[in-house]
């Protein structure tokens, strides 16, 4: 059963407003969402998401908007934190007031959640974590979490890379490897980070040097040009996301490089996240990136499907994690491994 939202002050304001035909009242700060008569059925879902640093960001606030529709019974107040938490929790605190019937949150960062989302329960207000995760002190200040196995996501790339390398007959201790990592403290660059400190430990790959990306294309292509001048031996760059690469392959070409997987040649071998945009793809299909780990940001309907069993006072599994694919162009690699379990490649033609 959906929430009526008009609380007995607002009702009282307003039927006062329309008695007088007081126009200031025009100016009230009452949230539209409250104004509006057709918001009575609805169920109002504040979602403070992370910015739009990235394509897949862009697809994954999409996906929220075309789910979180009137015609689908609900009211989206969506707020844009400009990767800064500080703003999420100023966000959080002005849901809290507006009492929405559900608070989802893509943090920035995992920590620093304690505080604003006590406050939250405090309120009653359920709490769905989306993409990213929080590390809280007590697991009952959210109410579930959907997203990705961000380390997983980091292994199998770095599964499909020793393949790779063992079929063209490479020497991984030659392989020298930098990373571009995300958004520092994120749990996809925590995740995807570890993936590859797995992989470069197991197969004795030399991981060069590191450096924070912060899921951008501008960011990636400063910090690979600074790279590209502190080492000439840099045959693979491990981007946490596309834009990353995107601005990689900028700073590789700009340096009068040649991008490619045969690092046996001299190519610079690019490997990334997301596969989201149809500039990504069409990269792996020219072999400029070479292995892309699927990052699905189409949360919009998992979030509803919580909403709904919430609504009917079924409690949802805690963390619900999203199957994923990998992408390449590279078609002589079918399958990889991690932990005994197969994960197919998708061959992109
Ligand atoms: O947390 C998911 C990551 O955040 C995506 O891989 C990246 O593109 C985004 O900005």
């Amino acid at each position: 059963m959906k929430r009526i939202k008009l609380n007995n002050t607002i009702v009282l304001i307003l039927s006062v407003c329309i008695i007088l035909n007081l126009t200031a009242c025009g100016e009230a700060k009452v949230p539209d969402t409250q104004v509006s008569e057709e918001t009575e059925d609805l169920v109002v879902v504040g979602f403070s998401q992370v910015g739009a640093e990235s394509d897949w960001r862009k697809a994954n606030t999409q996906s929220m908007k075309d789910t979180f529709t009137r015609e689908n019974g609900y009211e989206l107040i969506l707020s844009d934190a400009q990767q800064k938490q500080s703003n999420q929790i100023t966000t959080i605190r002005t849901f809290i007031q507006r009492e929405v019937d559900y608070i989802v949150l893509a943090p920035v960062t995992e920590d620093g959640w304690d505080t604003v989302l006590s406050e939250a329960k405090e309120a009653n207000i359920p709490v769905i974590v989306v993409d990213r995760q929080v590390n809280v002190s007590d697991d009952s200040l959210f109410d579930c979490w959907v997203g990705s196995n961000f380390r997983l996501e980091g292994e199998k790339v770095g599964e499909w890379l020793h393949r790779y390398f063992v079929q063209n007959e490479i020497d991984e201790a030659g392989v020298n490897i930098v990373n571009i990592k995300g958004t520092l403290g994120a749990s996809s660059q925590i995740g995807r980070s570890g993936g590859l400190s797995i992989s470069a430990r197991k197969y004795n790959w030399n991981l060069l040097a590191e450096a924070e990306g912060e899921y951008t294309q501008a960011r990636a292509r400063e910090v690979m040009t600074n790279l590209l001048n502190k080492y000439d031996n840099i045959n693979v760059v491990y981007c946490e996301n596309d834009n990353e690469a995107f601005g990689v392959i900028e700073a590789i070409e700009s340096a009068g490089l040649k991008i490619g997987p045969d690092i046996a040649d001299g190519q610079i071998m690019i490997v990334s996240f997301d596969g989201v945009s149809e500039q990504a793809i069409e990269l792996a299909k020219e072999g400029k990136i070479s292995c892309i780990g699927e990052c699905n940001p189409l949360h919009g309907p998992r979030v509803r499907k919580i909403i709904e069993s919430l609504e009917k006072g079924v409690r949802p599994e805690k963390f619900e994690y999203v199957d994923e694919s990998i992408y390449s162009s590279i078609d002589s690699i079918r399958e990889i491994q991690v932990d005994e379990k197969a994960y197919p490649i998708t061959i992109l033609k």
